[in-house]
């Protein structure tokens, strides 16, 4: 039988599918769709300490094989996501929850980061330096190598708990600030985020989203995902959740054999909201074709011919 079980550094999950951040709420909204407990872990919406409002709409443009978002890390803030949005979660999903956390100082990210600390529910925390659609914080903290470790140092002085790094692909040299996140003591990378991107509307000749510019994700930007992910693996010893562009089983797959110990799934959910329960259902025959017995057992395995 198809063992999908994988581990993030101590954390088991029954499989390496996970909704990635920003795409599924914080998780009940889609309890009331299908079974959540079927994933493998969870990402819950991007967390700040303030509430966000978000940015102006539209935030949403469609794309040829994917779709770019602005939505500006929207949220009621961390105090509200841990009095109400978490234990709604946990009402209804019993596997690992991964606390996704930006920024605007990194005090802000420590300070976040330390209340989610204390959440007994909380598996992991992910720290977002990568949001393309702030004006400052977000990305900025992630496009140099030391700015990232001092996030990430920041963030591990005040949390036991497994710290993940969401990397931005819009750099020269991602491989660089993957490592300057594990030297600063990361347990992990998350990668990738969206790819800054744009579309102009013909008939009013402006951008189509609000703030002009927007993160581009969906299964056209699988290609350079898996470019990172290779790249990064063969640099660090930390384990990756890969994401970008994953809508299908063969793409964890493809994911996994690149490096990935676990895979986030994001703008897929966005068109159907049943793509993560269709991907894990999906998993054993795609092993079973392809000759895959225990998925632990491909992580990185395109690296050794
Ligand atoms: C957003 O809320 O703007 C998306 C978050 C992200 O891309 O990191």
């Amino acid at each position: 039988m198809a063992d999908t079980r994988v581990t993030l550094g101590g954390v088991e999950l029954k499989n390496p599918v996970i909704p990635a951040s920003g795409t599924f709420g914080y998780g009940y909204e889609f309890a009331r769709l299908y079974d959540i407990n079927c994933l493998g872990a969870l990402s819950f919406k991007g967390t700040t300490w303030e509430p966000r409002f978000g940015n102006p709409t539209p935030r949403i443009a469609e794309c040829t094989a994917g779709l770019i978002n602005s939505v500006g890390l929207q949220n009621p803030g961390v105090e509200k996501v841990i009095a109400e949005e978490l234990p709604k979660l946990q009402a209804c999903f019993g596997g690992p929850i991964i606390a996704n956390i930006s920024g605007f100082s990194i005090e802000q990210y420590a300070d976040t980061a330390a209340l989610l600390d204390k959440e007994e529910g909380v598996a992991i925390l992910e720290i977002n330096v990568s949001c393309p659609n702030v004006s400052h914080g977000g990305m900025s903290f992630g496009t140099q190598p030391d700015m990232a470790a001092r996030v990430t140092a920041a963030v591990k002085e005040v949390t036991k708990k497994p710290v993940y790094i969401k990397l931005t692909p819009n750099v020269a040299d991602i491989v660089a600030i993957a490592k300057a996140c594990e030297e600063a003591g990361a347990d992990g990378i998350s990668m990738i985020n969206t790819l800054l991107g744009m579309r102009v509307d013909l008939r009013t000749r402006r951008p189509v989203v609000a703030n002009k510019m927007g993160g581009f994700s969906g299964p056209a930007i699988l290609p350079v995902a898996l470019r990172m992910v290779w790249q990064v693996y063969e640099a660090v010893r930390i384990p990756i959740i890969g994401m970008g562009g994953v809508s299908r089983a063969e793409d964890v797959i493809e994911m996994m054999l690149c490096g990935a110990a676990a895979v986030q799934v994001g703008a897929a959910n966005l068109v159907d909201p049943f793509a993560c329960q269709k991907i894990v259902a999906d998993l054993p025959t795609v092993m079973e074709k392809y000759g895959i017995e225990n998925l632990k057992d491909i992580i990185g395995g395109a690296h050794h011919g």
